[in-house]
């Protein structure tokens, strides 16, 4: 959650820096700034509410030059969006400061600061730190050695950026707990929360380790660990294939990687096939981890927890494996009964989702055999810090509702239930049946994106509406799970989702006629029982919306919507009827007028607590 963008080179950044912050936007859009030092040592400042082209605006009217400087993009935590909360923040006239992450201990610190003298002017925690490295630094302390006396204090979250006026060509920074990455540039240097922030400039990269400093000129780059000690990082080359961030036509991110699906779904599937053997998909060891895997343990947020859940029927179902899933912000503060030899599975698409990450790191030594991590970002920090990895292959997901980045994730958990099956209790014949369905499914995926139109067409029901149910049972459960997700997070309608059987247990209180319900419907073992529930919601005036293939025998009627899916093997239908939910709530935060690539309040990648 939020952007950092930091440059120190012997020409003008400023448009280096914006650059980097709208690749960064998906962050965090509430507000924006930037920092420059310019040749006169002066400190130059813009902050805006609002997204980065509010700032461009600003940097339009009032041009900031300079060959330092740093930037932010913000999602606010403590203290509202607003130009005052927004960063860099500033101490004494002379240090500027960004942060992204959470100071815990802000409070006692803002408390010993204004003892000291300081005066506050923004509700945020990172105010503290600035004043911090201000009190060091008049004690005498070169910048480097201010940011290594103020980490020391500081409990929580952070990746930090700092210029300071008295050493006009650097930029100090630190991390811990949120990511932040060095580009190696010629005769320049820059630093980042994301190395896509930076492709446009560099293609060498050095990820931080936690509690790692590091400060920047255009001639050098020095990096201290956590006790102080000078370290070399590895340097990691990012192919100059950068992933072009463009609609390609769309009018949305969010359209353009729903319809992305067929390519990276069998992408992700390639992988498989690609290599000598077929665990090898998942790093090196996972054959020898998976021969002695008794139990899984999934754990995640949002959509990828969704995924999740899909994956424990399969895992249980086919490859005879008892599954756990659990969100990860409970995960990682439950005291926790674990059974032997249980792999520990974390999902998340940007790598960097703290509560996740925090669920790995707080993993008991001796509590899981291994930790596998399914991600869509090579070099997240969950990648780094899992014994095992399968990439997904999902490409660059930049609206904030996550769409191929879960069921390419799917994809990648459906490999991991065939390679424990196959040690257990899969028949070869499932195996194939299973491999046979997973070829077949950009296939089926393509031929529910045809049915955009008609998808649309039952859309303009749901505008009018403040809330809809959600109803599937078994393995779809998880799926109207997401498919409400996605409606409440991009058109803002309330939605919840129940596992069809429990209506009866309290939430048909609520069904009337102004309740739209979507029932996921494949047709399948528990269809005869869906039928009754759905009767149930028809017999009190409910509105049906049935996601159903031809097989299931739904038939339109007056209060019943019934779309047509493809039919498709049992196994894959969780994939397919989740696209259909993704056009759905398109469609309808569309003609809601909604921001459908940056919903309100949301950001893509959350590195807070
Ligand atoms: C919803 C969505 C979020 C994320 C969640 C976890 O569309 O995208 O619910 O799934 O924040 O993010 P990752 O997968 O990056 O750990």
């Amino acid at each position: 959650m939020c952007g950092i963008v930091a440059a120190a080179a012997r020409r003008e950044v400023s448009e280096i820096l914006l650059e980097g912050l709208r690749r960064l936007e998906y962050r965090g859009y509430d507000s924006a700034g930037m920092a420059l030092v310019d040749n006169e040592h002066n400190l130059q400042l813009h902050k805006q509410q609002g997204k980065v082209c509010e700032l461009e605006k600003a940097q339009a009217m009032r041009p900031l030059l300079g060959c330092t400087g740093i930037a932010h993009t913000r999602w606010a935590t403590h203290g509202e969006p607003s130009a005052v909360n927004a960063h860099p923040h500033i101490s004494g006239q002379r240090l500027a400061l960004v942060h992204n992450g959470i100071i815990e201990n802000h409070a006692a610190l803002r408390e010993q600061l204004i003892a000291q003298g300081y005066e506050f002017t923004s509700a945020t925690d990172t105010e503290v730190v600035v004043h911090l490295l201000h009190s060091f630094l008049l004690q005498g302390n070169p910048l480097l050695a201010a940011m290594q006396e103020t980490v020391c204090l500081l409990e929580g979250a952070y990746a930090l950026a700092v210029v300071d006026i008295e050493h006009p060509d650097e930029v100090v920074a630190a991390r811990k707990g949120s990511p932040l990455v060095v580009g190696v540039g010629i005769g320049e240097n820059f630093l980042a929360s994301d190395q896509l922030a930076l492709r446009q400039v560099t293609d060498r990269f050095i990820f931080l380790e936690e509690g790692d400093v590091v400060q920047i000129s255009p001639s050098s780059l020095q990096i201290f660990d956590e006790s102080g000690n000078p370290v070399e990082r590895a340097r990691t080359m990012i192919s100059a294939a950068v992933e072009v961030a463009d609609l390609g036509g769309f009018d949305h991110y969010m359209l353009k990687e729903i319809h992305e699906q067929p390519r990276a779904l069998a992408a992700t599937f390639a992988q498989s096939a690609a290599l000598p053997a077929a665990d090898d998909c998942f790093g090196a060891g996972a054959a020898a981890v998976f021969d002695r895997v008794r139990a899984v343990q999934i754990v995640a947020c949002g959509t990828s927890f969704h995924a999740g859940m899909v994956a424990r029927y399969w895992l249980e179902e086919l490859a005879g494996i008892p599954c756990q899933v659990e969100v990860a912000s409970e995960f990682r503060y439950r005291k926790r009964v674990t059974r032997p030899d249980t792999l520990l599975v974390t999902i998340s698409q940007s790598g960097e989702t703290a509560d996740t990450l925090a669920a790995l790191r707080n993993a008991g030594a001796d509590e899981f055999i291994a930790s596998l991590v399914i991600s869509n970002v090579d070099n997240s920090s969950l990648v780094r810090d899992s014994d095992l990895v399968f990439l997904t292959r999902a490409g660059m997901e930049i609206g904030v509702a996550s769409t191929k980045a879960f069921t390419t994730q799917l994809v990648g958990l459906l490999l991991l239930t065939l390679a424990l099956g196959r040690r257990g209790a899969m028949t070869e014949q499932k195996q194939q049946e299973v491999m046979v369905a997973l070829q077949g499914l950009p296939d089926y995926v393509q031929q529910t994106l045809e049915l955009d139109s008609a998808i649309e067409r039952l859309s303009g029901a749901f505008i009018p509406r403040h809330h809809a149910l959600f109803l599937g049972r078994g393995i779809q459960y998880p799926i109207a799970m997401e498919g409400a997700l996605k409606l409440k997070e991009i058109s803002y309608i309330h939605a919840e989702a129940y596992p069809a059987g429990e209506l009866k247990h309290g939430p048909l209180a609520l069904v009337d006629d102004d309740m739209p319900v979507v029932a996921v419907a494949p047709s399948d073992d528990l269809l005869e029982k869906l039928k009754s529930n759905l009767e149930e919601v028809r017999s009190r005036g409910g509105e049906l919306y049935v996601f159903a293939d031809r097989q299931a025998g739904f038939v339109s009627e007056a209060r019943v919507h019934v779309l047509p899916m493809p039919h498709c093997p049992e196994v894959i239908k969780p994939i397919v009827y989740t696209v259909a939910l993704q056009l759905l709530s398109y469609h309808v935060a569309l003609q809601k007028g909604t921001d459908v690539d940056k919903p309100r309040n949301l950001a893509k990648s959350v590195t807070v607590e």
